[in-house]
């Protein structure tokens, strides 16, 4: 397990830049912590390392968001995601092997649905209010 610690916003991105340039066809990326805890910023920095430029928003509405890059990006919310009926209905699983990478907001919500093979970061709060510990599995960025 990899941490590392983030004091600001940019820092988080840049990291999750290092990230998106290392990603394979078919990454899974699951991310955890609770709101304002960096997991859309993160998402933002993975994009623009897979070359997307364009804005990066949480998906919590529309649950999902796709973006074009180096390789297809499916940036899902699973806030609202209650049920395994909810999981199926965001066309999570029709993803999966598609070869496009997938970022997923509150995955707590849908942890028995996480593959073994994904990559997990949790994002919590450190001691300053810009600061921010990103432990990471399954990869080293
Ligand atoms: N080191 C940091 N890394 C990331 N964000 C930070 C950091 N320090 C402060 N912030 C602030 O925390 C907020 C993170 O917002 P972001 O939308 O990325 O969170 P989120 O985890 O996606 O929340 P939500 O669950 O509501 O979607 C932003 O307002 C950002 O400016
Ligand atoms: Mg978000």
């Amino acid at each position: 397990m990899q941490e590392y610690l983030s004091k600001s916003p940019a820092e988080t991105e840049a990291f999750g830049k290092k990230l998106g340039e290392k990603l394979n066809p078919g990454s899974v990326i699951a991310l955890y912590g609770g709101m304002g805890a960096g997991k859309t910023a993160l998402t933002r920095g993975i994009a623009s390392g897979l070359g997307i430029a364009q804005g990066v928003s949480s998906p919590t509405f529309a649950l999902v968001h796709e973006y074009e890059g180096r390789l297809t990006v499916y940036h899902f919310d699973m806030y609202r995601v209650e049920s395994w009926d909810d999981l199926y209905s965001t066309g999570f699983f029709d993803y999966l092997d598609t070869g496009g990478v997938m970022i997923i907001e509150w995955s707590e919500n849908i942890e028995g649905a996480i593959p073994d093979n994904a990559i997990r970061i949790h994002l919590r709060q450190g001691e300053t209010e810009n600061e921010r510990i990103l432990s990471c599995e399954g990869v080293n960025v």
